[in-house]
């Protein structure tokens, strides 16, 4: 196993080129449901190009499998085998789950089943050669777990899998609560490689929530920025941010 005072590996010519992918990933898209954001593509290409030996990649936040099923992408692209670990409670908002959604006819809890079965199945087919690990757990338990180095159910083998260790590349799109990616950002960095990146979603500086305010994401974002110990990356205009 590498350490993480090592040289990040030369970048070698992509397996798959990019307009290919770009066209693979429009097909995704077609029929994975999920929260698109055109430039968390490129900032994720960056990163999982450049990030430093076999570490694992980290994804909070994981919906119907759309970004978890870029990142399988953009791996194959690049050749690259490091292990995809991904989080969801799929409970959304904590709401009421009895509540139907709009009134209608589903509750939230069909609704978030309905979702948590397509994310296995987006992923088990999307992903098939190299299927992300799936934890159902809210962040901060999977964190606790994986400082734990525990052993838990993969959602997506039904198999048992083993947390822990050190990380090349966190993606978050969790919660977008400040305090929720505050935590978030301090547990990845806990376990983040020297040279390797953080993305966070939602994070642009004219994004706004439901209230009109900035995403949390955006806020933790400009403060991990103000403490210069990663280095700002790209705006695009999401936050990558490389761990110096
Ligand atoms: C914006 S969506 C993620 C979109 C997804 N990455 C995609 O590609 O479509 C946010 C997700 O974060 C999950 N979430 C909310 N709070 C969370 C928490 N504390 N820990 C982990 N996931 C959380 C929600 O269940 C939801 O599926």
């Amino acid at each position: 196993m590498p350490t993480s005072t090592e040289a990040p590996p030369a970048v070698k010519s992509p397996v798959i080129p990019l307009d290919h992918t770009m066209d693979y990933l429009t097909w995704l898209r077609f029929a994975n449901a999920g929260h698109f954001q055109h430039g968390n593509i490129a900032a994720m290409d960056h990163a999982i190009e450049r990030m430093p030996g076999e570490y694992p990649i980290l994804e909070i936040g994981s919906f119907a499998g759309l970004s978890a099923n870029q990142i399988t992408a953009l791996k194959r692209r690049h050749g690259r085998t490091n292990l995809l670990f991904t989080c969801d409670p799929w409970v959304f908002e904590r709401l009421d789950m009895n509540v139907k959604v709009g009134a209608h006819h589903v509750t939230f809890r069909q609704y978030a089943d309905f979702i948590r079965d397509t994310y296995v199945r987006n992923v088990k087919f999307f992903s098939s050669d190299a299927p992300p690990i799936s934890v159902r757990m809210f962040s901060e338990d999977f964190f606790r777990a994986w400082r734990a180095k525990e052993e838990v159910v993969d959602l997506v083998s039904g198999g048992m899998a083993r947390l822990g260790g050190p990380i090349g590349f966190c993606f978050l799109d969790g919660s977008h609560e400040h305090g929720s990616v505050l935590r978030d950002f301090m547990n990845a960095d806990e376990f983040l490689v020297s040279g390797g990146f953080v993305l966070f979603s939602d994070s642009g500086d004219a994004a706004t929530g439901p209230d009109g305010k900035p995403w949390g994401s955006w806020k933790v974002a400009k403060e991990v920025e103000a403490s210069r110990r990663y280095e700002l990356v790209s705006k695009d205009p999401n936050y990558l941010f490389r761990k110096r």
